[in-house]
C-alpha cells in the first residue's frame, strides 16, 4: 500500500461533513443508493458528500479502455493504471484514504467501519474484472477491504455497503440518538429480539416482561437475550474478549 500512509495524522473530522468519493465504472449502479432513504437525507442534510466518478472519464483513447490483458498471460482482464491514477489523484487530498474494495482486503467490520466514520475524507476504488494492476494497490491505495469471503463481479456494491455502514455511524445521521449505538455487534453482542404491536398475532405473544413497565427487568431480559443469541449464533464474537456487558453480568453471576 502507498508508503507514508501509515504517518498520516488520526483524522477526528467528525463535525465537518465526511467527503466520499466513489471511482466506478458503474455509476449508475449506485443512483438508487444514493437517492433513498438514509444515504439521501445524509446529503440532504450535509453530514456527508458523496461524489460518484465515472472512471471512463479518466481514459484518453477513442474505446474509453479501462482494462488490458493480463501480462504472463492466463485468464481475465486486469484494471488498468493510468485512468485509476488519473481519476484518485484528481480526487486527492492530504487526509483522504483511498480504499480499494478487493476480496483480498481486510474484511469489513463494525469496528473497521467505525474507524473509517472518523475520516474527513473516503476514497473508494471499485475494482472490477480479474483485478487490478499491482501498481495501484502499492502506489496509490492506502487501504484494501472486503465486505466478505465471496466474490462479487464488481466492488461498486461492496463500495455502497462500505459507504453505508460508515454513513450511519457519522453524528446526526440516525434519528433516535444512541440507534447505532444499540445496534448488532457495536456491543459485542448480537441484537435482542424485537417486538411490536399487536401483542398478540396469530397466537403468539410477546414476551410478558415487554409488557410489564418493569425496566430494570426489561434491561436484564434484554441483555440475557442478547448474551444466549450470540452465544448460539456467533460464540466467535464472545471469544474477542470484547464484550463489557457479558463480563460484568457473569461478574454478578447471571
Ligand atoms: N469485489 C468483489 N468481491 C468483493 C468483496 N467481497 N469485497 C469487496 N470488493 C469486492
Amino acid at each position: 500500500m502507498r508508503s507514508g500512509a501509515d504517518s498520516r495524522p488520526e483524522q477526528a473530522a467528525t463535525s465537518g461533513p465526511l467527503r466520499i468519493d466513489i471511482v466506478t465504472i458503474f455509476p449508475r449502479m449506485l443512483k438508487g443508493f444514493l437517492e433513498e432513504s438514509i444515504m439521501k437525507r445524509a446529503a440532504r442534510s450535509g453530514a456527508v458528500s458523496f461524489r460518484v466518478v465515472d472512471l471512463r472519464a479518466f481514459t484518453t483513447d477513442r474505446h474509453r479502455t479501462t482494462d488490458d490483458r493480463p501480462y504472463g498471460g492466463g485468464p481475465g482482464m486486469v484494471m488498468k493504471p493510468e485512468p485509476l491514477f488519473a481519476a484518485v489523484e484528481s480526487l486527492l487530498t492530504p487526509e483522504a484514504r483511498v480504499i480499494l474494495l478487493t476480496p483480498q482486503g481486510r474484511r469489513l467490520d463494525q469496528a473497521l467501519a467505525k474507524d473509517l466514520s472518523g475520516a474527513a475524507h473516503l476514497i473508494l476504488v471499485c475494482g472490477h474484472y480479474e483485478g487490478v494492476d499491482e501498481r495501484v494497490r502499492v502506489h496509490l491505495v492506502t487501504d484494501e477491504i472486503s465486505i466478505g469471503d465471496y466474490v462479487l463481479t464488481s466492488g461498486t456494491l461492496a463500495a455502497a455497503v462500505l459507504a453505508d455502514a460508515v454513513v450511519r455511524l457519522r453524528p446526526g445521521v440516525l434519528g433516535a440518538a444512541g440507534a447505532a449505538e444499540s445496534d448488532s455487534f457495536s456491543s459485542g453482542l448480537l441484537e435482542y429480539p424485537q417486538y411490536t404491536r399487536p401483542p398478540v398475532f396469530r397466537g403468539w405473544a410477546v414476551p410478558e416482561v415487554l409488557l410489564s413497565g418493569n425496566h430494570s427487568a426489561i434491561e436484564r431480559w434484554r441483555r440475557e437475550q442478547a448474551r444466549r443469541r450470540t452465544e448460539l449464533r456467533r460464540p466467535d464474537l464472545l471469544s474477542r474478549g470484547r464484550n463489557h456487558d457479558l463480563e460484568r453480568d457473569r461478574g454478578r453471576g447471571q
